[in-house]
Formats: structure tokens, sequence, C-alpha cells
């Protein structure tokens, strides 16, 4: 698609990733980008730099995907869609109701609005959590549907109905299936909180990391401005009707990443290994061939300098986490 002069709608743009693609479209000469968010992870905080660009604006009615009136409104102005608004992992294992209503039920209700309103392009989140755990590696696009998450679940019938729109009413589409994100504006309260941010949330409180089993669980962690790059590249790519995994096909262990955590946090304290606990995943590394081979997308942030941006970023925000 190209996206010169056209309104770009990003749903769930105030959120983790999401932010990341609103600075990414940014570079970019669209004409405005309407974030769609109904802020229930996602923060102003998080776009507050976005809006000072005239282009950027919230979606002033509203910005929940189960309002379909509203939803419809919004896409109506657009040209492009980039639907990142989902309930993540653990909240999808606890409420899976919830889980239901807003990954299944309202990205069927994205779909519908993209298709009445005759939207050009869609670039839908999905995740590797499709498939489960590894029975080869690295992971192709064609490794099978493992997965036994209900989040995971959610995801699988996004990708189908995302196929389906596009089979029986030509919607084009691009679907993204995200490795381990990490970086900047990754949640860091409440109760869903990532590995990394747990990890040195514990270094920052002079308390050993806890590393659970023997820390050999491996993933392809992948810095989140490099996700948001792959967003755009989807959105301005003709590729349509596929699923690219978006990683770095780079195998780090719990232990690895956690020994560098303390390397560059300057930290002395010692790995404290505790029993395994709940773990859905234990490992998932993902071929990178598909999405540079179409997509043109390759990630460039190497996993050092990823952590590093993100311990600067966590420096800047200690007041509002309350640690200092
Ligand atoms: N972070 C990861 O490691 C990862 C990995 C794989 C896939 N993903 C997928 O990427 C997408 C973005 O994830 P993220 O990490 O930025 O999460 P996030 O929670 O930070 O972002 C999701 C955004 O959607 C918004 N939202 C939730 N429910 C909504 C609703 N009903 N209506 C409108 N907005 C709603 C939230 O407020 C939030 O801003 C999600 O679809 C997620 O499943 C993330």
């Amino acid at each position: 698609m190209d996206i010169k002069g056209k309104n770009i709608l990003v749903i769930g743009g105030a959120g983790f990733i999401g932010s990341h693609v609103v600075d990414e479209l940014l570079k970019e000469d669209v004409k405005n980008i309407i974030i769609f968010d109904n802020f229930c992870r996602g923060t102003r905080e998080n776009i507050e730099e976005a809006l000072k660009d005239k282009r950027v604006r919230v979606f002033e009615i509203g910005g929940d995907i189960q309002q379909t009136d509203i939803l419809d409104l919004a896409v109506k102005e657009s040209q492009g869609v980039i639907h990142l608004a989902a309930l993540w992992l653990l909240q999808c294992y606890e409420f899976p109701r919830s889980a239901f209503d807003v990954n299944i039920r309202g990205t069927f209700n994205v779909l519908e609005s993209c298709r009445n309103n005759k939207i050009e392009r869609l670039v839908y989140s999905s995740s590797a959590s499709v498939y489960g755990d590894a029975v080869e590696l690295p992971m192709t696009e064609e490794h099978p549907f493992n997965n036994r998450t209900f989040y995971g679940a959610t995801k699988i019938a996004g990708e189908a109905m995302c196929r389906a729109f596009n089979e029986r009413y030509g919607l084009p589409y691009a679907g993204l299936r995200y490795m381990n994100v990490y970086g900047p504006r990754q949640d860091y309260k409440g109760t869903y909180i990532a590995v990394i941010m747990k990890i040195l949330d514990r270094i920052d409180s002079g308390l050993s990391p806890i590393v659970y089993g023997d820390g050999s669980q491996s993933y392809d962690f992948i810095f989140v401005s490099d996700v948001a790059q792959a967003n755009v590249k989807a959105l301005k790519s003709d590729a349509s009707d596929k699923f690219y995994n978006v990683g770095s096909g780079i195998s780090t262990s719990i232990k690895e990443i956690c020994e560098m955590l303390l390397e560059l946090t300057g930290s002395k304290l010692i790995i404290q290994y505790e029993p395994a606990g709940l773990t859905f995943v234990t490992n998932r590394i993902g071929s990178t061939e598909a999405a540079e081979k179409d997509l043109g997308f390759k990630y460039k942030t190497e996993l050092k300098e990823g952590l590093l941006k993100l311990i600067e970023w966590r420096k800047n925000h200690k007041f509002n986490r309350g640690l200092n």
C-alpha cells in the first residue's frame, strides 16, 4: 500500500508496541495517524511525544473495539488499519471470556468494519504463541499450532478470521507473529509484567533476580522499535494473506538474559534459582526468512543495545514506578 497522504488508524496505539508503531509512522509522509485505544493498558504518557505532531490524535468519540458503531466511525476516516488491541497472555489465562470478547469478537468487529469501509490494507498483530512449544527450530511459519493457551487460541482465531475475510471479501491483510518483545514503555505495573521487567525490578530493589527452573528456557527477544518497523513495512508492502514471524532468530536463555542484565546494571547480585512455576512455553525461536524476503524486514537492535535502552528508560521512570 502506498501510505503517502493516507490516514492510518492504529488500534491499540497507546500500548507498548502500538505507541512505537505511531512513532515509526511519523517518520513517513502519512496524512494523519488516529489512535484508537480504550486505555485499559495503554497510557497517555506512551503517546505524549507523538501527540506533539499535528498529524496525530486520539479518536475523540471513543476507543473500544467492542463498541462497533464508534469503531466504524474511526475506520471510516482511514485507508490503512494496524490492529494491535488485545488482552495479554496472563489476562486471557485469568479471564478467558474477556479474552474471547476482546481478542476474538473485537477482532471480528475490526475486520467487519475494514470490509464495510473498503480499507486498503490491514496489519494484524498475531503472536508466536500460536506455535506453542517448538517441535523444530527455528520455527518457520509452517510450524504446527501447538498452542494450549486461551491467549494463543484467540490469536489463532484472529488469524483464521483474517484469512476468511480475505477469501470472502478480498480484504488485503498481512499478519505478524511477534516473538518476545521488550523495550521502553513495556508495562511495569500491576500483575501482568514481562520477565525482563521482573528481573530488573528485583535488581533495582537490591534483591537477587529469581530464575524458575534451571534457566535453560530459551526465547527469541526482539526490540520494540524493530517490531514497530515490521508493522510499517507490512503496511507498505503488497504481500497479502500471509503471516510472518517477527523476531531476531537468536536464541537466548533466561539464565543468559539474567546474567546480561546483572552485567549491564553493574550489579553484583547472584541469581536465585527456584522450582519451575507456571510456564506456558519453554523453547521458541522464530525463522526470520519469510519476513525478510517478503517484507524486507530484518531486526536491527542487538540484545545488549536494546536492554541498555530499556534500562535507561526505566531510570527516567523510577519515580512513577514508586521505586525511589
Ligand atoms: N508484547 C509482546 O511480547 C507481544 C508478543 C506477541 C504478540 N503481541 C501482540 O501485540 C499486540 C500489542 O501488544 P502490546 O505488548 O503492545 O500490549 P499492550 O497491552 O501494551 O497493548 C494493547 C493495547 O490495546 C488496548 N486495548 C485493550 N483492549 C482494548 C479494547 N477492547 N479496545 C481498544 N483498545 C484496547 C490497550 O489499552 C493497549 O493500549 C497485542 O495484540 C499482543 O497480543 C505482543
